[in-house]
């Protein structure tokens, strides 16, 4: 499989379906760029930033925050159990139908 599915509800809780190539070793703040979602991504995927926070709605398995994504998110507004920073979940089959919510600025 070279693309997955994503759904990203928005700050103004529209739908957007988005499709991410698994072979150009992006991440999913990167993706949200591309789309054209409000998601500064200002440090550049580096986890130093917290704009590309999210909220994991759906089910999936996906790889354990590191360290600095930890750091990262103890330090930003609104943060609940299912956060994520997007530039640290990578783009694979694994998630596959991933859902999304963009957290609030
Ligand atoms: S883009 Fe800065 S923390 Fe993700």
């Amino acid at each position: 499989m070279s693309d997955v599915t994503i759904t990203v509800i928005d700050r103004e809780e529209k739908e957007h379906i988005l499709e991410a190539p698994t072979d150009m070793n992006m991440n999913l703040m990167e993706v949200f760029k591309a789309y054209e979602l409000p998601v500064e991504g200002t440090c550049g995927g580096m986890a130093l930033c917290s704009t590309c926070h999210c909220y994991v709605l759906s089910e999936h398995e996906l790889p354990k925050a590191t360290d600095d994504e930890e750091d990262m998110l103890d330090q930003a507004f609104f943060v609940e159990e299912n956060s994520r920073l997007g530039c640290q979940l990578k783009i694979a089959d694994e998630i596959d139908g991933l859902k999304v919510k963009l957290a609030p600025v």
